[in-house]
């Protein structure tokens, strides 16, 4: 099954309730709600307030990209806020594991973040405790940067562990998705597939199609 998940970092953040409704009628399946803390990227977007506000928008799962470092500190505020999935990346965490539980703990899933040059040895301790592997084809902190083409080799070497594992793991895509190369991806193993700029820049402001656009060519 594919899933679509909108990341809200590219929408209009003045009529931000309305581009979330938009995306959701469409049919987008997850909202990606990226969290950057001007410290561990280096930009500055939303934090639990934001999330705690879109929640009542809809029941589409709520995807928490953390990209702040320290990582554990900042968890349970976001699951109070009424996120469904945190995902954090290894580097921004002095302890992997306890981050894990601690999002589990919450009563959340729990998924881990590759960027393109993170190796994916942090996989092979905590494979079995994951919900969710979010590899990262852009380097993270942009939205509407150019997809890194080695992430389809990784994106096939998680799929491998994880059918391997018997598990089942969402396999998730950020960064520079658009409509020529989704079905690539898609190919290489991924099933959930983030997109900002393909989706919320992809026409005018109210283009009814700009989400079935990318979906078509799944
Ligand atoms: C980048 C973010 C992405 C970003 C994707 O750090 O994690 O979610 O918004 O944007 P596009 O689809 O425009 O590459
Ligand atoms: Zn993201």
């Amino acid at each position: 099954m594919y899933r679509i998940a909108p990341s809200i970092l590219s929408a209009n953040f003045a009529k931000l309730g309305q581009e979330i409704t938009d995306v959701i009628d469409s049919g987008a399946d997850i909202i990606h709600f990226d969290v950057m803390d001007n410290h561990y990227v280096p930009n500055l977007t939303i934090g639990p307030l934001v999330c705690e506000a879109i929640r009542p928008l809809t029941d589409a799962m709520i995807d928490v990209h953390l990209m702040v470092e320290p990582v554990d500190r900042i968890v349970p505020d976001f699951a109070k806020a009424g996120a469904n999935i945190i995902s954090f990346h290894p580097e921004a965490s002095s302890h992997i594991d306890r981050t894990i539980g601690l999002i589990k703990d919450q009563g959340c899933l729990a998924g881990l973040v590759f960027n393109p040059a993170t190796p994916l040895h942090y996989l092979d301790h905590v494979l079995d405790k994951l919900d969710l592997v979010l590899i990262m084809s852009v380097n993270p902190g942009f939205g509407g940067q150019k997809f890194i083409p080695e992430a389809l080799n990784k994106l096939k070497a998680v799929r491998q562990r994880i059918d391997e594992s018997g598990k089942s793991v969402m396999l998730e895509i950020d960064g520079g998705v658009k409509t020529d190369n989704i079905a690539e991806i898609a190919r290489a193993g991924a099933d959930t597939f983030v997109a900002g700029s393909a989706i919320f820049n992809a026409g005018k402001d109210n283009d009814p199609h700009r989400y079935d656009t990318i979906v078509s060519e799944l």
